[in-house]
Order: structure tokens, then sequence, then C-alpha cells
């Protein structure tokens, strides 16, 4: 694979014309903004990502607010947009940046992998956008861009291809407009470059791109062989009310779906709501009501739930250390809760 010349002032000369250069965390570009940004932006939709990211930045605008924060009120902010991992280890990393790194981000794309939750890609897009660093990312996007231009049978994750992409994208790195060329590198795949149907004619690089060569530039990379169905789980959850028409959550554990996030009580499918809560709580149930059950996709199952909401006798239940307590529907709607609990609680109102 042999770098070809003028393969940066191309994209840039494209991105002057064509790039997005108004997103929200574009007119401010600190490497604190930009590295929300991008944890935001992995897994998750530009258009999601924005009313996410104008509320995330006027209740945390700066690391230090972010590292005082309580993880509860981080959640809280996350709430809806999966993959919570992400913003619990954003919170870690928050806190590492104000007790050892002084609150400055660190220069090198070394020195920021080691926050929690930035891969080297991430770390080389922050760094590139903020401060113009010459480090290249090598996202989704990027690889098949470079694939495509390189006609590179990319198989996803191999080693040794893998390599081999990164040191094509370092060489067409250029030593000035960095942050620009990352944009435009990842615009040119989010709008020209894209998985099924390229508009090579648009593209700046057409004239010189081996995919195009090959008639069908749909085939680089190599295409993740179909996976097998996702398998297939089910939950009962349960509202469970008392006299003052509060409310039961859990909080969960740290790790595992949903971690540390608030959520109403679950059962597996099969088991007996009133057995299992007068077992549990020692209480009387009075009344159960089935709610509509409906099916919650993630990244690697399907997850049928069926939720019920429950009166209970009396009120005064004795709760396990903290991982139980009382809301009002108003307090719940402001925690960190996972979506489908949400949507629940909505109905609910
Ligand atoms: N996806 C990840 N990073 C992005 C960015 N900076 N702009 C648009 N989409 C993105």
């Amino acid at each position: 694979m042999h770098p070809v010349e003028n393969f940066a002032p191309r994209v840039l000369a494209w991105f002057d014309e064509h790039g997005r250069k108004s997103l929200p965390w574009q007119d401010d570009k600190s490497p604190y903004r930009v590295w929300i940004s991008e944890i935001m932006l992995q897994q998750t939709q530009v258009t999601t990502v924005i009313p996410y990211y104008h509320k995330f930045m006027s209740s945390f605008p700066n690391v230090e607010a972010l590292a005082d924060a309580e993880q509860d009120e981080v959640l809280a902010h996350w709430s809806g947009l999966g993959y919570y991992a992400r913003a619990r280890n954003m919170h870690k990393a928050a806190k590492m940046l104000v007790d050892e790194f002084d609150s400055e981000f660190p220069q090198s794309v070394e020195g920021v992998c080691e926050l929690p939750g930035i891969g080297r890609s991430t770390a080389a897009a922050i760094l590139s956008i903020s401060r113009d660093v010459q480090a290249a990312i090598l996202d989704g996007n990027v690889k098949r861009v470079l694939a495509r231009f390189h006609a590179v049978p990319v198989w996803p994750g191999e080693k040794k291809t893998e390599n081999a992409m990164w040191e094509l994208a370092e060489q067409y790195m250029p030593s000035e407009r960095c942050g620009d060329y990352t944009q435009a590198m990842m615009d040119l795949g989010a709008t020209l470059c894209t998985r099924s149907k390229p508009q090579c004619l648009l593209c700046p690089l057409e004239s010189d791109c081996q995919g195009r060569l090959t008639q069908d530039p749909t085939q680089f990379p190599i295409r993740k062989p179909k996976k097998a169905a996702k398998p297939e789980k089910s939950i009962q959850l349960l509202v469970l009310m008392n006299q003052q028409s509060q409310l039961l959550l859990e909080k969960r554990p740290q790790t595992g779906i949903w971690g540390g996030l608030w959520s109403l009580p679950e059962l597996a499918s099969e088991e007996s709501i009133v057995l299992h809560i007068e077992q549990r709580f020692a209480t009387q149930v009075k009344t159960v009501t089935a709610l509509l059950s409906f099916r919650h996709t993630f990244s690697h199952y399907h997850l049928d739930i069926s939720p019920s909401r429950i009166q209970m006798q009396d009120t005064n239940l004795v709760m396990e250390g903290g991982k139980y307590q009382w809301f009002s529907l108003e307090q719940a709607l402001q925690l960190g809760l996972p979506a489908p609990v949400r949507s629940i609680l909505d109905s609910a109102k």
C-alpha cells in the first residue's frame, strides 16, 4: 500500500466546502468539551447526541464540575443514551484529571489513553480536534475510507491489517490543520463513503480510489459475517406502589447492564409476583395490574419486558442498605433510569 500524495489537501478542500462546522462541540473546542462529545458520539447518532450534549454542558461546564458531581447526577444526564459504562468511565476519568493531572488534559495520545474509557482513536480525535495535535484517528468511518481507497480486504478485528491501517492513517495525517483533517475524515466516511451506497462521484479521492476501480467499493472492508440471531430473555419489572403513591426503585450494581442506574425491581418471568413480594418484603399485596409488555433490544440480546403495577397494603418496608428507595413519580423521572424503565414510568403518569 503506497500512500498517495495530496491525500490530505484534497480531503481538506472538500471539508472546507462540505464538512460539518456548526455542531455544538465545534464552537469552543476545549479538550473537555471535545472529550465529552466524542464519548457521547461513540455508538450514538449526532442528532440524538445534540440535546444531551447541551444539557450535560450546562450542568457540568468543566472538568471540575463533572468530578464534583454525584454518580447519580451524571447517570441521570445519560439516561436514555445507553452504554452506561461510557458515563461511569467518564466520571471516573474526570476525578482522575482533577486529582492527579491538576485538571489539565494530558498532551500525548499515550497520556490520554490512561484515562478510563478512552482508546487510541478517541484520544487522537480529542487531541487533534482540540489542540491540533498531529495524531491520527482510526474509527469505523476512517477505516472504511482507507480500506476502500487502497482496496484492502480488512477483516474486522484482524491485527495485521489493523496495524497496516493505522500506519496509513498516520501517514496521511497532515502536519497542519490536524483537527480539521480529523473532522473531515469522519465527515467523508459518514456522508459520502457510506457503508452501502457510497457517493463516489462527489468524492475528492475518487480519481485515485482503488476500491472504485474494482466496480464495487462496498466490498471493502470485508463485512462482519452475519451474527447468529440474538438470544432472547424475558423478565418482569415491578412498579410497586405504597399507600402514599410512591414507587420502589432498586439501585443496580455497578457492573452489568444498566450499571449504577436506578431500576424497577426485577423478577424472573416465571415467578409469581404475589408470592415473591410477600416473601421478599413481608407485606400484603392489594392489587396487581399487568401493563403492556414490550421488547427492548440491546447490542447483544433482546429483552422481553412484562411490567406490572402492584399496589401494596402498607408502606413501612425495611429496605436493605440504601439499595431500595421510595420515590414519588416526579422524583423518579429525574433519576438516571434505563430507557425502558423511563417509558414504563412515563406511561404510569
Ligand atoms: N462521531 C464521532 N466523532 C464525531 C465528530 N467529531 N463529529 C461527527 N460525528 C462524530
